[in-house]
């Protein structure tokens, strides 16, 4: 065995695992299309077919399924990326779940069933990426085949509110719910159910598949209120689903054209089929021992500090980039291509040599490499990197293999929220600075109710917020993101970290918590709205007084707190939602931990005008 056949084959596997493919292991995401969206980022996670434009309005808001008035069409909606199903060198597969409600009669409610829309119905469904539109595939077809024999490898769930001879199990008068294993036909698996019971409202469905026994469940909660379900038994892949599939839903339209349906809420989890690196290098590992000598094994034991160090920064979605490659990408850190300085280090441009890379943003972290530094590092790419959400900056990879670390993020193009409000960029509008506050608080709500267990960003500024071409804004910057304990909620222990300007007065004796982000929050709130910089002291004898908090807790008190507003905005501005802004950031930076709303709450203040918001205390 050469000596260099180890490293080579760590490259090889690294090329396999992080570039070969464009299908997204471990895909998740979690979107309410009912929550106000005035930017249409929601939306753009799905991709129409046909496409239907804006054609929402239709659709009271929420996601049209078919906006189309032809009789006898079909329309699927689809998810922008493919979903990893099994792995190509293994043969492991993905196990999933997924949530959604939708109703068959738009948001009209109250409807009784002789009135109903009447529709073949509509499918979840899993199958070729990209998704196309069969011809001809309308009414009990469902969008999903367009011949009634022959059938592309599709397995689909289907809510059917029309009986079609011959391909639906008997039942002339109910609904039913179905799966279909590439075929129209859900006679295997079909519960049937009363007329009205998928389509007299709103109806959700749980669908969860376990690779590791087959199961695929659904489980519906039916207009009526009650729940149902049905289960199938398959392999997915030996079904001959592709690698890389499409999810979304499909629908057929019948001679009704006012049967309409639409999507309510949305949320897909799947895991990462690929078997981890180590395992494949362990195994590696172990051949290459029992074929070679002792040579191998002193190659092994010197090499093996390395491989630690590289598995437990293994991950499923970015990559690994070399030193000299970031180096080039920026001119070799020139200050011409520097953007900025963040927490840890200066962030630098970087166009990659790939053409087809989009250029990134390179933050090389300042001061040694000691073993804590390094454990930051581990900790900020392997959490950032099962983080995805339209508004949290996007990992693309890390370097290790240069004296400084790097992690190299997609470059946001239009800079930090400070730079708009306090420097060289323009003037934002209300529409503007309304749609950053939702655009955090949607950012915010994912870290601390996304996944398990709460994550805390700890270090929420202006500074940290990124605006992209549309003014949307991503919040970035995740060297302080921690997990915290379950059941605790807090982390003690840890040293004051953040700008004091923004932090958490409460913080101070060591706990930072979702409470502590709130009130970061909140300042920021209180910035975007005045315009003015938050001035803490560092007076930990007085509470670390901050003038903008208090100026506005001031004029709050006294019945007239619009008049904080940003005196730039010339009063081009709706009272009500500045009002709002307002008060969610001082109830957010209010000093008793326990009167913080939760995000999901201020998320609620912010952005529905008739949810009710507290009285301040005096
Ligand atoms: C729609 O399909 C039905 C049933 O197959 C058929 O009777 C009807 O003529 C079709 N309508 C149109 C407009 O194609
Ligand atoms: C449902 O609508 C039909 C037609 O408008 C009407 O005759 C019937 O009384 C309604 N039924 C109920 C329960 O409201
Ligand atoms: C709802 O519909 C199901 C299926 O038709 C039926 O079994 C159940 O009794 C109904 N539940 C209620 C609360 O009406
Ligand atoms: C789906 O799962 C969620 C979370 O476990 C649960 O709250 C909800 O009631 C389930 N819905 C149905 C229709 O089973």
């Amino acid at each position: 065995m050469g000596y260099t056949r180890v490293p080579l084959l760590l490259l090889v596997l690294q090329a396999h695992l992080c570039l070969v493919s464009p299908g997204v292991a471990g895909l998740s995401f979690s979107y309410d299309f009912s929550i106000p969206d005035p930017g249409r980022i929601n939306r753009k996670i799905l991709r129409p077919l046909p496409d239907y434009g804006n054609s929402e309005n239709r659709c009271g808001g929420v996601i049209c399924l078919h906006s189309s008035y032809v009789k006898n069409s079909s329309a699927r909606v689809f998810y922008k990326q493919p979903v990893r199903l099994w792995d190509g060198l293994t043969g492991k597969r993905a196990s999933f779940s997924t949530s959604f409600s939708f109703s068959m009669s738009g948001l009209r409610v109250g409807l009784n069933t002789t009135t109903l829309p009447k529709g073949p119905g509509t499918a979840f469904f899993i199958g070729p990426f990209p998704s196309s539109l069969p011809p001809n595939s309308g009414g009990g077809l469902l969008g999903l085949f367009g011949d009634k024999s022959s059938f592309t490898p599709t397995v689909a769930v289907e809510f059917d509110t029309q009986w079609d001879d011959g391909w639906d199990p008997y039942d002339a008068t109910g609904d039913h719910v179905g799966i279909n294993v590439n075929s129209i036909h859900s006679d295997s698996y079909s519960r049937d159910l009363a007329k009205g019971d998928l389509a007299a409202g709103t109806v959700s469905a749980n669908v969860t598949y376990d690779a590791g026994s087959n199961l695929l469940e659904v489980t519906v909660r039916l207009a009526n209120g009650s729940t149902t379900s049905i289960s199938a038994l398959l392999n997915l892949k030996k079904q001959r689903l592709p690698q890389d599939a499409a999810i979304g839903f499909s629908t057929g339209k019948g001679e009704d054209t006012n049967f309409s349906p639409v999507l309510i809420s949305w949320s897909f989890s799947s895991t990462d089929p690929r078997t981890p690196l180590w395992v494949i290098i362990l195994s590696s590992v172990a051949s290459a021992l029992l074929a070679a000598s002792v040579v191998a094994t002193l190659i092994f034991f010197t090499m093996r500090k390395r491989w630690a160090a590289m598995m437990k920064i293994e991950s499923p979605v970015a990559k690994e980039f070399s030193y000299n490659e970031l180096s080039a990408s920026t001119n070799n850190f020139s200050e011409d291509r520097k953007l900025g300085a963040g927490s840890f280090g200066k962030v630098y441009r970087g166009d990659l040599k790939d053409p087809r890379m989009p250029p990134v943003a390179v933050k090389v972290l300042t001061g040694h490499m000691d073993s804590q530094i390094r454990k930051d590092f581990v900790t900020e790419v392997t959490t950032l990197c099962q983080l995805s959400h339209r508004n949290l900056v996007k990992l693309v990879g890390w370097c290790s293999d240069g004296k400084p670390l790097m992690l190299v993020y997609e470059l946001v193009t239009n800079r930090s929220l400070d730079e708009h409000l306090h420097g060289q960029g323009r003037l934002l509008t209300w529409t503007e600075r309304y749609q950053v506050a939702l655009d955090i608080g949607f950012a915010i709500e994912y870290l601390h109710n996304g996944s398990k267990e709460p994550i805390l960003h700890r270090d929420i500024k202006p500074d940290n917020v990124m605006l992209d071409d549309a003014f949307h804004a991503k919040l970035g910057d995740f060297g302080l993101v921690r997990q915290v304990n379950p059941g605790q909620g807090s982390l003690r222990g840890t040293t004051m970290i953040g700008s004091y300007h923004y932090m958490d007065p409460q913080c101070t004796n060591g706990s930072a918590s979702t409470a502590s982000d709130m009130y970061s929050f909140g300042v920021l709130l209180l910035e975007v709205a005045t315009g003015k910089r938050s001035q803490a002291s560092l007076d930990p004898e007085k509470g670390f007084p901050n003038s903008l908090t208090s100026t506005v807790r001031e004029s709050y008190h006294k019945g007239h707190v619009v008049e904080m507003a940003d005196a730039r905005l010339n009063g081009d501005f709706d009272k009500s939602q500045m009002a709002r802004v307002l008060t969610v950031g001082l109830l957010c930076v209010q000093l008793d931990r326990a009167l913080r709303p939760e995000i999901r709450e201020a998320i609620n203040m912010l952005s529905n005008p008739s949810h009710p918001v507290p009285q301040l205390g005096a």
